[in-house]
């Protein structure tokens, strides 16, 4: 492959997934790319390893300012993804807003559909590495996950909690 369609395959995925576009940290973005919505703050910053992606017509995915999200991280959205501003989001952190449903034993998983609920982070909330956040989850503001928890309950704001699942470790 030559160096010229190397960088064609590499624009073309970025695209896919908006992880060049995401290079344009200094400005405010708001764009729809294949049906997804993403709005992303002044300031926010993404390694190109990070992966922010959604379903087509539905998924929306809002950044605030100062957010830095660390590499390997991936977003996914299906219906609202929220994060505010100065949030610090660790390296390998997953935050999506559905799950498989599973309720049938006589269906394979794959085809029974999703439940689905939006995920709100609020401002100034850190996210340690390899925090998995799952749908239907807000975040108090000021609030700090510990590295590898599983959040799946609401977390008041000032708090931090680790743990699977998190719990409350102690306020800030
Ligand atoms: C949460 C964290 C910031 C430490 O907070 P802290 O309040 O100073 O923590 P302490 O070491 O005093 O521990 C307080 C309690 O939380 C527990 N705890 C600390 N980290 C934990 C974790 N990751 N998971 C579960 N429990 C944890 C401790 O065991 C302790 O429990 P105890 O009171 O029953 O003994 C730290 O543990 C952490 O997760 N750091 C993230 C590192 C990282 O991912 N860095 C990426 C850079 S962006």
């Amino acid at each position: 492959m030559t160096m010229i369609s190397k960088f064609a395959m590499r624009l073309y995925k970025g695209f896919l997934q908006i992880r060049w576009l995401l290079r344009l940290y200094m400005v405010k973005l708001k764009l729809t790319l294949k049906g997804v919505e993403f709005r992303i703050g002044k300031g926010s910053f993404f390694p190109s390893s990070a992966s922010l992606d959604g379903t087509a017509g539905i998924g929306k995915i809002r950044i605030g300012d100062k957010v830095y999200i660390g590499r390997y991280s991936i977003i996914h959205s299906k219906e609202l993804v929220s994060i505010g501003s100065n949030c610090l989001i660790a390296d390998m952190v997953t935050i999506r807003d559905s799950d498989h449903c599973f309720s049938q034993l006589d269906k394979p998983i794959c085809e029974q559909g999703f439940d689905i609920a939006p995920v709100v982070i609020e401002d100034n909330v850190w996210l340690a590495a390899k925090v998995t956040v799952t749908k239907g989850v807000r975040i108090g503001r000021n609030s700090i996950i510990a590295a590898n928890a599983v959040v799946i309950t609401d977390v008041p704001p000032d708090t931090i909690f680790g743990g699977i699942p998190a719990r409350e470790l102690r306020r800030r």
